[in-house]
């Protein structure tokens, strides 16, 4: 971490807390794992932090560690907290992890996702100034202070840090608050913990608490005021991940048509987290992106689609109200039209399947034009198959390609077929009854039945 390109001075560590109870959330799923714009929040915020290059990330948690292993993977390391005895304790249950680190530690909450790489870095860089802070608080001043802990400070060193709950009248009315997140040196922190004691209003260890040991040495703190509040909000019910899912979304709305899309109806289009869009693409109203999704320029989307997993090539157009699944591959002038849904198949350029069709494990030919009612079947109840659709076939009207199954280049299949056997190229296919034909049966039948119908009477 010493060349130009690495921002900070000195390695970084990372200490999640996520070892809360979770309770209101009142689910099975740990807390931190729960989606916002399809990503688990833990996910969002290890990946803004990724912006600083961390060298070591340290997740603490208590029950449903085998959830949070299973998200993390081995893209960090977990301590158990158990029990949860304080923030104070749940970092120092990270202390095994970081043994012989020596660097910053950033101290972050999971249930916080959305704090900057700036934010982040700001606390880092005040660490370093002259003045040598133990510790770096970020702090934020919010409409109501409620039940947060209050920073006392002054010219932005702190005097006191005081849960609510320990606070007197007068530090209650200060209204600069605590956001949890902090900044130490690795060397320091285990040490200034191992000095935090109980004694107060809840029995816990607070993490808070270093900032007064600190004090008590006649070391400065410092702290750092975001002026977003938004950023350090936590996510502790179903409400609060829903207007965090909203915040979200309208930021990421104003981002997409900054970048030269146009959304008809912006707050009527969900993106997921990773949703790239190009130039010149139209969105129109209620369009839901699932995770994995990239359109390139020029591209127009209709009304009420649902799109995941899936590439839009330039030039292409889907909807109204379509679906496309993972492994759906529209090539440059593909275009899919209405009640049509494509998993796991590739529209070649300028093919096209407008009404009412399901795509399946297919390939579809360059300019292959399917018709109204088309299916792939692609599925006998056990195993998946493919459809091959060769360029410039045409596939008439409600016609079932029963996979696996191959159809030539320029081959017709007529309107109605079942088609279970290979087309070769430039073949037509016909798979249905021969048509009988009686001219003026129905005549006959009519006045035959209207004559018996009168007699009963
Ligand atoms: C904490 C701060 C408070 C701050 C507030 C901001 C302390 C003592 N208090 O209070 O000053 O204003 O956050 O939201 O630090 N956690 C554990 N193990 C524990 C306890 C908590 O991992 O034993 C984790 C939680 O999962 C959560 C975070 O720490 O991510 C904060 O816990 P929480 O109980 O919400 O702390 P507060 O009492 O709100
Ligand atoms: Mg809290």
């Amino acid at each position: 971490m010493t060349d130009m390109a690495s921002p900070l001075a000195l390695p970084l560590a990372l200490v999640v807390l996520a070892a809360g109870k979770g309770t209101r959330m009142k689910s099975d799923l740990h807390k931190v794992l729960h989606p916002i714009a399809g990503r688990p929040m833990l996910l969002h915020l290890l990946a803004s932090a990724d912006a600083l290059e961390p060298q070591r990330k340290v997740v603490v948690v208590g029950a449903g560690r085998e959830q949070l292993a299973a998200a993390l993977g081995d893209s960090a390391e977990l301590a158990v907290q158990d029990p949860q005895l304080g923030t104070g304790h749940a970092v120092q249950q990270a202390e095994g992890a970081l043994a012989g680190f020596a660097g910053d530690v950033l101290i972050l909450y999971g249930d916080v996702p959305f704090v900057r790489a700036e934010t982040m870095r700001a606390m880092l860089e005040r660490l370093h100034r002259a003045d040598n802070p133990a510790v770096v608080v970020l702090a934020f001043e919010p409409e109501d202070a409620l039940q947060y802990g209050r920073v006392i400070a002054d010219g932005g060193v702190v005097q006191k840090m005081v849960e609510h709950k320990d606070a007197s009248e007068a530090e209650r009315a200060c209204r600069l608050c605590n956001s949890g997140l902090m900044a130490v040196r690795g060397e320091e922190l285990f040490k200034l913990l191992a000095r935090v004691g109980n004694d107060n209003a809840q029995g816990e260890y607070y993490l808070t608490d270093i900032v007064n040991v600190a004090n008590e040495d006649g070391r400065v703190c410092a702290v750092v005021v975001t002026d977003d509040p938004d950023e350090v909000a936590g996510i502790n019910s179903r409400a609060e991940l829903a207007e965090a899912e909203a915040r979200w979304q309208h930021k990421r709305r104003l981002a997409a048509m900054a970048d030269g899309a146009s959304l008809v109806a912006p707050e009527t289009v969900w993106f997921a987290w990773d949703t790239v869009l190009g130039r010149d693409v139209t969105v129109e109203q209620n369009v839901v992106f699932g995770p994995g999704v990239t359109v390139a320029d020029n591209v127009v989307i209709h009304a009420f689609c649902h799109i995941e997993g899936a590439r839009l090539e330039s030039g292409t157009s889907v909807g109204p109200f379509a679906r496309l699944r993972p492994g759906a591959v529209l090539e440059e002038k593909a275009r899919v039209g209405n009640f049509v849904e494509v998993k796991n198949a590739v529209l070649h350029a300028g093919a096209k399947a407008n009404h009412l069709t399901y795509l399946g494990d297919a390939d579809v030919g360059a300019g292959a034009n399917i018709g109204a009612g088309t299916i792939t079947c692609n599925y006998d109840g056990y195993f998946k198959y493919r459809t091959v659709i060769g360029e410039r076939a045409f596939i008439g009207s409600n016609s079932a390609l029963i996979a696996p199954v191959k159809i030539g280049a320029d081959a017709i299949v007529a309107a109605g077929s079942a088609v279970s056997r290979d087309v070769a190229d430039g073949e037509l296919r016909l798979v249905r009854a021969e048509q009988l034909v009686k001219p003026g049966w129905a005549d006959r039948f009519h006045d035959a039945m209207k004559r018996k119908k009168a007699e009963r009477k």
